[in-house]
Formats: C-alpha cells, sequence, structure tokens
C-alpha cells in the first residue's frame, strides 16, 4: 500500500500470507516444502528479480507476528533480517537469546498497532499466523491484504480465516502472477 492510501488513522497495515490453494497456511506438521516452486514455469507469469526483491523488502518498515509463527521462522531460519519485529505473546520470552530487532507484545492489539507502531512505522506487515490474523481481521486493524495462492492443494492443515470474522467487502488493487505458478492477489479495505 503506498502512504497515500494510508487508512483514516494514517496507518497501514498489510496482511501478508501465502496459502494453498484450498486455503491452508500451514500444514499439520509444520513442513514448508508445499511453498516450494514446482518446477514447470507459467510462461505468461511475471518474474522478479533480487534486486527487486531486496528493494521491496526494503520498504517494509516492520513486522508483527505471533509467537507460534515466531518460533517456526527461528527454526526455519530467520528470514526478517535486522528489521523491526514485534511477537505478540501472553508468555514472557528469554529476550537475552532474541536479536535487538525483536520486540515482545502482550496486550490490546488496537494500542499496538495505532498506540505504539503507527507513531514510528509506515509500512507495517502482519505475516501471521493463523489466530493473529484473524484477530486483526476481527478488530479491523488490517487495510490491506496480500494473499499469495501457492498451486497446490494439501487437504488439510491451519485454515487462514476462521469462522470468526464479519461480513466485509474488500477492493481488488491487483492480481500478479508469477512465473513460478504463484498468483498474488491485492485487497484494500472497502470504505463504506
Ligand atoms: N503460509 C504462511 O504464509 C504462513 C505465515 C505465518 C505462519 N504460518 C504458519 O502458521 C503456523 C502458526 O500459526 P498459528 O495460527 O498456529 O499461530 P500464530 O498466530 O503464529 O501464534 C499464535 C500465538 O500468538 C499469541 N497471540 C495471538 N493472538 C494474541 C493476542 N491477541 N494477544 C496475545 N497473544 C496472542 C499467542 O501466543 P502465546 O501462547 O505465546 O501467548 C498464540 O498462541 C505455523 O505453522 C507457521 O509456520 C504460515
Amino acid at each position: 500500500m503506498s502512504s497515500s492510501e494510508k487508512n483514516a488513522n494514517g496507518r497501514s497495515v498489510t496482511l501478508h500470507v501465502v496459502s494453498s490453494l484450498d486455503g491452508f497456511i500451514a500444514k499439520k506438521d509444520n513442513s514448508v516444502s508445499w511453498m516450494d516452486s514446482p518446477g514447470k514455469i507459467y510462461e505468461a507469469g511475471v518474474s522478479i528479480s533480487e534486486k527487486e526483491i531486496a528493494a521491496f523488502l526494503k520498504s517494509i518498515d516492520c513486522y508483527v507476528l505471533g509467537s507460534r509463527t515466531y518460533e517456526h521462522a527461528l527454526e526455519l531460519g530467520w528470514p526478517y533480517g535486522d528489521t523491526p519485529v514485534v511477537v505478540v505473546t501472553n508468555i514472557k520470552w528469554p529476550s537475552a537469546s532474541a536479536r535487538k530487532s525483536i520486540e515482545f507484545y502482550s496486550g490490546d492489539l488496537k494500542t499496538l498497532i495505532d498506540g505504539k507502531l503507527a507513531p514510528r512505522y509506515r509500512n507495517i506487515w502482519l505475516v501471521g499466523g493463523a489466530m493473529l490474523c484473524q484477530r486483526f481481521l476481527e478488530l479491523g486493524l488490517v487495510d490491506e491484504i496480500k494473499l499469495t495462492i501457492a498451486p497446490v492443494l494439501l487437504g488439510e492443515g491451519l485454515r487462514l480465516f476462521g469462522d470468526s470474522a464479519q461480513e466485509k467487502r474488500w477492493s481488488l488493487k491487483n492480481v500478479a502472477a508469477y512465473k513460478n505458478g504463484f498468483v498474488e492477489l491485492s485487497y484494500s479495505a472497502a470504505t463504506a
């Protein structure tokens, strides 16, 4: 989302996750090989260079994630570099072993976004997992959804969207189909 598309509170929170075709963001055993690119190339798709990816990632000011996603990210190899990360948790984690860029937060999520992060960061990315994304959606704290669909059916796993979200319209802003068969759908929260 560009800064001109910030919401009325001046914040820009983008929910970004990768989903299977059947709406799962994780397998029961937590394995992630389903996110690997298939060998088959979608010729009409676009490809992005390492340089473009790096520039794009640089535009993200802060990541927010749930504690289970945090644990999984630590296991897989930290993907967020030195960009500030807020881990939402009710547990006291041993901060001594954490990176300097990581902050743990427990409390009201609206206060986290509007009181703590929005004054400091322009481009805030909520990157999972399902539980935290669902809470953010229920509270109306998401301004943009970026859903990357992987070309795979998983059959079972962790659903991105639960039953608790209310009906709400979103405006399609962009569709990008990549050479690896992944499709990225971008939506912004519809006003009125
Ligand atoms: N496909 C993708 O793009 C993608 C992206 C992200 C994650 N994932 C996968 O999703 C799985 C994790 O998702 P998940 O839904 O199980 O867990 P999650 O949302 O990552 O984390 C849930 C935990 O966050 C904390 N939390 C959530 N809401 C809170 C609130 N309002 N206040 C305080 N703490 C709160 C609680 O931690 P405490 O118990 O510490 O209090 C809760 O147990 C992993 O397998 C991960 O790899 C996939």
